[in-house]
């Protein structure tokens, strides 16, 4: 992780007050960001990103205090806030009233998924800012996330502001937990695995079902799309790439390696860059060895799982 220096980020957070876009690091991926209370920003994202109108976006805050003033919090709310924040971890949380964001960020619904991210460009950013800022991934709808400022510009062809915070730790994107209901349903497994969020709660989480109304509406099967065709859970053939994970056979072809130790935190911060990099070698199909269920590896497993999905 790497801070930008004051003036940088002084301009960043100007660029931001003024409606314009702004690229900017966490420790998840890397956020098209813009004042989540100016709806002409807002719609700028969507624009940007071609990402379809009815995706609410992510709202980032500084403070668990700033948060509060845009959701109502209930007391389970409070304590995974305090126990995650800043970290990976979105709450989606009934709006407060009067909490000014614009309702094209919240896609009209009655409910806010918040966070604050733990980087700390990020948080000076939000700080200097002074707004609550909206901020999906920062890379065309249905591509590959950032875990670069190089990959930012690489994919919008260097028309996008990007404060360069090195890449990202987490690589993943945040867990989205639904507080809406009685009981907390995850809607995205993320860079918080599930079983800790469990292990805190000291009860089980459900999984939202992929593709079900209640899912986060963003969750469409295909995405994460890699040019080339993506086989999970096997051994590469002749000719194709290899996303390898834990310990290999030699291999004559073009390979990496999420993790040659097995770890799944390794393979997290790995699995983005490294698909990036595959797919930008023009291989026509890229091979994906099996990564455990367990932990990170539910995270892990659903971004592939959707890199694999036919194209709609
Ligand atoms: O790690 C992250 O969360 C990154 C970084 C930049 O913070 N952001 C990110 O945003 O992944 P995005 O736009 O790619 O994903 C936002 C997801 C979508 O699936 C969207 O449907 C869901 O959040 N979402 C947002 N507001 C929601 C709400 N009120 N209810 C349910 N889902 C919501
Ligand atoms: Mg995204």
């Amino acid at each position: 992780m790497r801070t930008p220096d004051h003036n940088t980020l002084l301009a960043a957070a100007a660029r931001l007050r003024s409606g314009q876009l702004q690229a900017f690091p966490t420790e998840t991926v890397y956020g098209l960001g813009a004042d989540a209370t100016n709806s002409d920003a807002v719609l700028a994202i969507y624009e940007t990103k071609g990402r379809p109108r009815f995706n609410p976006l992510i709202i980032h805050v500084p403070s668990l205090e700033m948060a509060e003033t845009l959701a109502v919090f209930s007391p389970l709310a409070r304590r995974l806030a305090r126990a995650f924040w800043p970290g990976p971890l979105s709450l989606v949380l009934p709006m407060r009233a009067g909490h000014g964001l614009s309702d094209i960020a919240t896609a009209g619904l009655n409910t806010v998924a918040l966070r604050v991210p733990n980087h700390p460009a990020a948080l000076a950013l939000l700080r200097e800012t002074g707004r609550p800022l909206a901020a999906p991934s920062a890379n065309p709808s249905g591509k590959l996330s950032p875990t670069t400022a190089e990959q930012v510009a690489l994919g919008f062809n260097g028309k996008v502001h990007v404060l360069d915070g090195g890449p990202c730790t987490a690589g993943v994107e945040s867990t989205i937990l639904s507080l809406v209901d009685e009981r907390p349903l995850q809607l995205r497994a993320g860079a918080l695995s599930r079983d800790r969020i469990e292990a805190f709660l000291g009860v089980p989480v459900e999984q939202a079902a992929a593709g079900s109304a209640v899912s986060a509406p963003g969750m469409l099967l295909s995405h994460y799309a890699p040019n080339a065709h993506m086989r999970l859970a096997t051994r590469p053939q002749p000719g194709e790439a290899w996303l390898a994970f834990g310990a290999t056979e030699p291999f004559d072809g073009l390979m990496r390696n999420l993790s040659p130790a097995g770890d799944l935190y390794e393979a997290a911060r790995n699995l983005f860059s490294m698909l990036h990099e595959l797919d930008a070698s023009g291989a026509a199909v890229i091979a994906v060895s099996p990564i455990p269920e367990t932990g990170l590896g539910e995270a892990i497993n659903d971004r592939l799982r959707r890199a694999a999905a036919p194209r709609s």
